[in-house]
């Protein structure tokens, strides 16, 4: 059982010693662990070209990256792919995600399991689960995004999350030591995710604290309900999953979330509703092909005004 730690963050700061423990308690349940901070990572950004979804969606060849062999993502996305569990441990950064994470993660795209399946180079995604840290000097109130960001990219390369937690008020690096209830929590957070790794994938479940308002991703991020591309509308959907639903109130006057029966149909953990979104994008793409002579005609008005650049 192989058990992969990342961190972002400061040497021997939060996020690092967060994750250590959480690599510890993997250990003391006979994971062989690994980890490296993405701060040690040569990882050129991308740039938005969309070669690698092109190379598939035209060509049906292999959706490799214009950086491809310039950078340490191929070794990394190896070690990721042969990991059965992962422990994600970034610092809060205006309630995102510290900015590194999503450098990282936005090359992720050409290493999509449903980009290689549709490119005809895999069957299926390797079954992993991932417990997500995240650590910031204030209340949950300025970390609101972090959790929900990572998970984000968990499910773009279908990973099951199994355990989340946020340490608050901890601002210096080693601040956490001084905070046994998260110590604690770490080291739970990594026998979750070990424990997980030992059994039918189908049956993993989420075995962390309840975050927040959606029953299926537990994040606490809900947003008005808006209309599809196919117009399927909720009246309110979690921001991070797309779960549908309403919130009702019980008859001691607790509010909850309620799922619609269709709740799941765009319900982003599930390959389903991903795949619900490759097709919004197959058909945004054809629209623009299709009036292509358009387009050209258009773009003069733009390429051709040159207002003072700075850089
Ligand atoms: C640019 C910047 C933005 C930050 N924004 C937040 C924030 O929005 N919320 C928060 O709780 N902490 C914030 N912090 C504090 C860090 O999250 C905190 O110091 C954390 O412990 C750093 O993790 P590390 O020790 O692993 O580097 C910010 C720090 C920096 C440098």
């Amino acid at each position: 059982m192989k058990i992969l730690g990342i961190a972002a963050g400061r040497k021997n700061g939060n996020s690092e010693i967060l994750m250590k423990e959480a690599l510890l308690a993997a250990e003391e349940l006979g994971a062989e662990t690994s980890w490296f901070n993405l701060h040690d990572a040569k990882i050129i950004p991308c740039t938005g070209c969309e070669v690698c979804t092109m190379r598939v969606a035209m060509k049906h060849e292999s959706p490799d990256c214009v950086h491809k062999g310039k950078d340490d993502m191929d070794r990394i996305m190896a070690e990721l792919s042969e990991a059965d569990g992962l422990v994600v441990s970034v610092p809060s950064f205006c309630m995102q995600p510290q900015g590194i994470w999503r450098i990282f993660t936005d090359r992720w795209l050409p290493y999509e399991w449903a980009l290689q399946k549709a490119a005809g180079l895999v069957e299926k995604a390797p079954d992993r689960v991932a417990g997500l840290i995240t650590c910031g000097g204030s209340t949950q109130n300025w970390m609101t995004m972090t959790l929900a960001s990572l998970n984000v990219s968990m499910f773009m390369q279908s990973i099951k999350v199994v355990d989340m937690m946020m340490a608050t008020g901890v601002a210096r690096p080693g601040h956490v030591v001084l905070k046994d209830n998260y110590i604690e929590q770490a080291k739970k957070l990594g026998q979750n995710v070990t424990n997980s790794c030992t059994i039918d994938y189908d049956k993993v479940e989420y075995l962390g604290e309840d975050q927040g308002w959606c029953p299926v991703c537990h994040h606490n991020l809900m947003k008005k309900g808006a209309p599809h591309w196919d117009g399927l509308t909720f009246k309110y959907e979690c921001a991070m999953c797309g779960a549908g639903g309403d919130f009702r109130a019980d008859e001691s006057g607790d509010v909850k979330f309620v799922l619609a029966d269709n709740g799941l149909e765009h319900c982003r953990l599930f390959t389903e509703g991903r795949e619900n979104h490759g097709a919004e994008i197959g058909m945004i793409q054809k629209t623009f092909f299709e009036n292509i002579g358009e387009a050209k005609a258009k773009m003069p008005r733009y390429e051709n005004y040159k207002p003072r650049k700075i850089l």
